[in-house]
């Protein structure tokens, strides 16, 4: 393999040319991971798994078939099993295990999809990053959209009623977090223009029905 000045992939000399090999930088959850003397065929999968230690994305079929191993590339979502890794260098791959808050905890994707009823559990790492990659450009989702997200998410024991439920009570939980820091904020602006003011007036006058808007 011939290098190509600013290609990130580097050719690796360990390999022939029925077996070529290269090296290469992959940025994984925010993180550049060095990748040496892989095959070049070896799948964005296998290397998460088997070379990076990353074992959230879930190996169900190696087809395309099941959603289990999917990731975010560049923020869109894909099956991680049909990318070949080498193709991946230079972009921002995001994983299950890329998903947690800052504080290392669950987020609440996790957290919501955890808490659903389900039998075997491999199916969730993909569908939490199918729910994710769903809310980061739809905020409220209906019942058909979330079905829809999660078409490519095969689950062979549990079913979808759970997920659905789920995701659903995640939304209803976001919005009414919103609600409660835009409230807090506009408290505090109104505050800041009349210091007399107390903050708590204005929170009753939210939850007081026939209060101001
Ligand atoms: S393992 Fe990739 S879609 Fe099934
Ligand atoms: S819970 Fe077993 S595959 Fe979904």
């Amino acid at each position: 393999m011939v290098a190509v000045p600013g290609d990130p992939l580097a050719p690796d000399d360990t390999g022939d040319s029925d077996h070529p090999v290269v090296s290469y930088v992959l940025r994984v959850n925010g993180v550049d991971r060095a990748v040496e003397g892989s095959w070049i065929g070896e799948s964005l999968l296998y290397v998460l798994r088997e070379r990076l230690g990353l074992a959230g994305a879930k190996d169900g079929c190696s087809q395309g078939e099941c959603g289990a191993c999917s990731v975010q590339s560049d923020g869109r979502l894909v099956a991680a099993c049909l990318v070949p890794a080498a193709t991946a260098a230079g972009c921002d791959i995001t994983t299950v295990e890329g998903l947690v808050d800052h504080d290392g905890s669950p987020s609440d994707v996790q957290r919501a999809l955890a808490r659903t009823d389900v039998e075997c559990g491999f199916c969730l790492p993909g569908m939490a990053m199918t729910v994710h990659d769903l809310l980061e450009g739809n905020h409220a989702p209906t019942e058909l959209e979330t079905r829809q997200a999660l078409c490519g998410n095969l689950c062979r024991c549990s079913g979808y009623r759970g997920v659905l439920d789920a995701v659903q009570e995640l939304v209803d939980e976001r919005a009414a977090r919103m609600a409660a820091s835009e409230t807090e904020r506009r408290a505090g602006d109104e505050w800041e223009t009349d210091p007399g003011a107390d903050p708590a007036d204005h929170r009753t006058d939210q939850n007081t029905p026939g209060g101001e808007a």
